[in-house]
């Protein structure tokens, strides 16, 4: 399996926690903090690995010529957007018990509305670029990149079945 299949595989996941995040503002108080907080620890941490995985298989100076800067610069301009709101929202975590947990609704929903459109970008516009004769990862360099994207799918999923267990409890 190449790298652009795991990485499809990786965004699953992803979709799936983003999905969970929104429907969090359903649950009464005390369930949507717990799930918040969950989904959060889960989320931000794998959310910077991503994006150091995609560092690695992209910011290569050959890759960004193999593939043209346009669609790079784009999906390296939502990487750092992506981490200011990783950051804002690592803040509130720290302190969430401080805040109204409905005002933190926008930021959360804005979150994953960006996070949607970068994962489109990147599978719309990025991704095809490689999927050409000639423009493929270096076979070594593919395989780094799957190891690193198992291996985030592994924690991923842990930590995934180890928060839904937990939420689960209190239903
Ligand atoms: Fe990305
Ligand atoms: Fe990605």
């Amino acid at each position: 399996m190449g790298a652009f299949k795991i990485l499809n595989e990786e965004h699953l996941l992803f979709q799936q926690l983003i999905a969970r995040l929104e429907h969090c503002f359903h649950y009464e108080e005390e369930e949507a903090r717990a799930e918040f907080l969950r989904l959060c620890l889960v989320l931000l941490p794998a959310l910077k690995r991503h994006e150091e995985i995609e560092d690695l298989i992209f910011r290569v100076p050959a890759r960004r010529r193999h593939g043209g800067a346009a669609p790079l610069d784009l999906i390296e301009e939502q990487h750092r957007r992506l981490a200011a709101l990783r950051e804002e929202l690592a803040v509130v975590v720290a302190a969430e018990h401080e805040h109204d947990f409905k005002r933190l609704k926008p930021l959360v929903l804005g979150f994953c509305e960006d996070l949607r459109a970068h994962f489109h970008s990147e599978e719309s516009l990025l991704w095809p670029r490689y999927d050409q004769p000639g423009r493929r990862l270096e076979p070594a360099l593919d395989a780094r990149a799957r190891l690193q994207v198992r291996r985030l799918k592994r924690d991923i999923q842990r930590t995934w079945l180890a928060s839904s267990d937990y939420v689960g409890q209190g239903r």
